[in-house]
């Protein structure tokens, strides 16, 4: 864990990581591309697809399918990364040159992906799987925006491009598995006016920025009257992102009445007392889709809260870099001790209840309290607290 002493002024924070010192020239040069080449992505022109078992009939038996769709960009272009939107009635899992992407079994609300492209060559893969015990309607439905070294776009779209086949054979996702004999997908609908409606598209993973005006003091189930008893708690949030997205690094304000140690992946980030906000900016090392916070906090009597805003910076894939906030409240959960290791990524915490919301940002005793512009400066931990 790397602490940053320095103003982040108007960069993205995962530009100050030291891993991603070398590459800012190249990582700029990709955002600009994006930011002149953002488009919304929708299933405009895709179609449903899936087999022609039925004699093409909508009514499909139940079980799953194998589809493959092969990629060349045009000749002189270089592919640089996909933005994928599918759904699958019932249930998905896509591959990309062999690697799961990820799942889905909810049809009437897409999910997105964005994957880094191989240059030359790249081939999706989807095991798609139709529920139930009798025939019913099945269907394939994605619409994938590809991105070129050149800053242009392409869309590939499900539709009879796509090959299927009626098992899924085993290596089928693999990228030189011979698929030369599966027969063209069916189309079953176009997605404008078919009976499946229309579906809900993400608008993005990124949230709206959240400051700590927007988060709330929480502490345990203890507090009654506004005072809480003296003594040691601790608080954990596990994040957990969508599949394919890693955080780089977390920049994180938190403050405590009465005072507070910060850990992030199990590690030691800073302390603060007196509620007193404290900003921190810290890698995530290595780049992960799941970030543990963890705080041991003390009340040395009366009113006890524990408010914190975390916003993470996603790995720039070419799809936009982006950032996700999330906020104390009533997910976060507490344990009325500090049982060992609290603090560390992989700490069991279900038994944990979950925190009680005292009210947000702003109120009473602790009112709008400051929120720092600059990183406060590294601190140890406070009496008691875990210095791991
Ligand atoms: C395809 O998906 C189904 C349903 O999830 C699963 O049972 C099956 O093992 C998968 N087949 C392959 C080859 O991955
Ligand atoms: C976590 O603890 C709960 C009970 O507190 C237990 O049921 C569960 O199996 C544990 N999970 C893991 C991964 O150990
Ligand atoms: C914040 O950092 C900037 C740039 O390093 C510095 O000029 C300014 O004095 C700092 N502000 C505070 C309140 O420390």
């Amino acid at each position: 864990m790397i602490l940053k002493g320095i103003s982040l002024s108007s960069l993205p924070s995962s530009f100050l990581s030291d891993a991603h010192r070398e590459t800012v020239a190249e990582t700029l040069m990709l955002m600009a591309l994006c930011v002149t080449q953002v488009l919304a992505l929708d299933f405009s022109n895709a179609k449903w697809i899936w087999t022609n078992e039925n004699g093409g009939g909508v009514n499909k038996p139940p079980g799953s399918r194998a589809f493959r769709r092969e990629y060349f960009p045009s000749p002189g272009k270089f592919a640089l990364s996909a933005n994928v939107l599918i759904t699958t009635d019932n249930g998905y899992t896509l591959y990309l040159n062999g690697q799961q992407i990820g799942t889905g079994h909810n049809w009437p609300i897409a999910q997105t992906y964005c994957v880094p492209l191989s240059p030359f060559y790249n081939v999706f893969a989807v095991n798609a799987t139709n529920d139930l015990t009798v025939p019913n309607p099945a269907g394939l439905l994605a619409a994938i925006e590809f991105k070129y070294t050149d800053g242009s776009v392409g869309k590939v779209v499900t539709d009879t491009t796509w090959r299927v086949t009626t098992n899924v054979p085993a290596g089928f996702q693999q990228i030189f598995f011979n698929d030369a004999a599966w027969p063209a997908a069916t189309i079953q609908a176009n997605y404008e006016g078919s009976n499946w409606g229309p579906i809900s598209i993400p608008s993005s993973s990124a949230s709206p920025p959240l400051s700590l005006t927007d988060a709330n003091w929480i502490w345990t189930n203890e507090v009654n009257g506004g005072s809480a008893p003296i003594g040691t708690r601790a608080f954990r949030k596990t994040i957990t992102l969508p599949a394919g997205q890693r955080a780089t690094s977390a920049t994180i304000y938190m403050a405590a009445d009465d005072a507070f140690t910060l850990y992030v992946q199990g590690k030691i980030v800073g302390s603060g007392s007196y509620f007193q906000s404290n900003k921190y900016v810290v890698d995530i090392l290595p780049h992960s889709r799941q970030v543990t916070i963890a705080a041991f906090t003390d009340n040395a009597g009366g009113p006890a809260g524990l408010i914190a805003v975390v916003d993470l910076t996603m790995e720039d894939r070419g799809c936009g870099s982006q950032v996700v906030s999330f906020v104390s409240d009533g997910s976060w959960k507490y344990n009325l001790g500090t049982p060992a290791g609290f603090q560390l990524g992989g700490y069991n915490d279900s038994a944990w209840p979950t925190a009680f919301v005292e009210g947000k940002y702003g109120m009473p005793p602790w009112g709008s309290i400051a929120i720092p512009a600059n990183v406060s400066a590294p601190s140890g931990p406070i009496a008691g607290a875990p210095s791991a």
